[in-house]
């Protein structure tokens, strides 16, 4: 079985071997100014050089990038997402062409990793011409999509361009149909074109380098070289599911634990409610089939193993502390809440008003509302 870890080395020393330096990762933590609260991708801390600045190692880096998102928040417990991931990637800064990236990156899932071809589909956008034919020429079959599909931003502006993304067969039996008409086909390696620029203004403009841009989901290559169901079955969560089998509560504690481990404290704005929201979610899950579990009966063994596989510079036992502190402050929060919600619902329905008179007056938030208290009976 190819373990996790090695899956980095041997993503790492190909493109060692081809030239690239190893960038460190970055934390989830971006820089003040940044319109995104956490990074969200392998290219984040790369930016500025993806717009232009020379980078002090050299046009050719790679490395490991941990990532969150919540714009993935409702797929989360599907068999292939998760909230925070680790994201392989390489990029060229103006240097080699997508051609390239694109030939390396079959090789190295064909050869590096074993995958055979035949299990290889790929998509690419409407009139990428460079890409449709590269991939004509390796004999992978390939979608044509729009930019729906096959356009890469990170977020509203910023460096953007056509992407190509290679899937993975990961049904029984021969493959069928395509990335976007069969679910069992998994995105594993998305190659972007960084060719352009979205400004404030909503343009979009040339760059005065073309770079590429590439990004594959460790936890995701993980599940298909370990021929598993879903990436809750990798042998990194092995330490989560032996004692949470249920796969959010999995997704979100193993989350928060590297938000916490990067700084970040529960708190009602900006990372820090993202940070709640998640140990809420964890909560509402496990006290809807136990009021009284408490994560303060969590081993430390997965949380040890987390931060060890992130490289967190924190001590699991702390980080069990500020869960359970702030498992205290939500079943306060929620003892207050309750009868006071169910004072409102016996009147009717609740209207913006409520809503708003339990925020200001009893810091009860909408979300929570609506989330933990809504299909209570009236
Ligand atoms: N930045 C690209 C992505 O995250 C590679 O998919």
């Amino acid at each position: 079985m190819t373990s996790t870890a090695r899956i980095v080395d041997t993503f790492l020393d190909f493109y060692r071997e081809r030239g690239h330096a190893l960038v460190r990762d970055a934390t989830l933590i971006t820089p003040d100014g940044d319109p995104v609260l956490f990074t969200s991708a392998g290219m984040h801390p790369l930016t500025p050089y993806l717009e232009g600045r020379p980078h002090p190692l050299g046009r050719r880096l790679a490395g490991l990038q941990r990532c969150l998102r919540t714009t993935d928040l409702d797929e989360v417990g599907d068999d292939t997402h998760l909230t925070v991931f680790q994201m392989l990637g390489s990029w060229s800064l103006g240097d080699y062409p997508g051609e390239v990236s694109l030939r390396w990156g079959y090789e190295l899932l064909r050869d590096g990793f074993g995958v055979p071809p035949e299990r290889l589909h790929v998509t690419v956008f409407d009139g990428d011409e460079n890409s449709l034919r590269t991939w004509e020429q390796l004999g992978v079959p390939a979608e044509i999509l729009g930019e729906a599909d096959n356009w890469w931003s990170n977020g509203a502006t910023g460096p953007c361009g056509p992407d190509s993304e290679i899937f993975v067969w990961t049904g029984e039996g021969p493959p069928t149909g395509t990335p976007s008409s069969d679910r069992r086909w998994v995105e594993v390696w998305n190659h972007v074109m960084m060719r352009y620029r979205s400004s404030d203004s909503g343009g979009t403009e040339p760059l005065g380098q073309s770079s590429v841009d590439t990004g594959m989901g460790l936890e995701r290559m993980a599940m298909v070289l370990q021929g598993c169901r879903s990436v809750f079955d990798i042998d990194v969560f092995e330490p989560w599911t032996r004692v949470v089998p249920d796969r959010v509560v999995a997704d979100h504690l193993r989350s928060s634990v590297v938000v916490v481990g990067d700084g970040v404290h529960p708190s009602n704005t900006g990372r820090g409610y993202v940070l709640r929201r998640l140990v809420r979610r964890v909560l509402t899950r496990l006290w809807r089939d136990d009021p009284k579990r408490s994560l303060g009966d969590l081993p430390i063994d997965p949380i040890g193993a987390t931060v060890e596989q992130f490289r967190l510079r924190v001590d699991p036992e702390y980080v069990r502390d500020v869960l359970v502190y702030e498992e205290r402050r939500f079943g306060a929060l929620l003892r207050r809440g309750r009868p006071l919600v169910e004072r409102l619902l016996a009147r009717g329905p609740l209207t913006e008003e409520d809503l708003h008179y339990l925020h200001d007056t009893h810091g009860i938030p909408r979300d929570l509302v609506e989330e933990v208290f809504a299909g209570e009976p009236a």
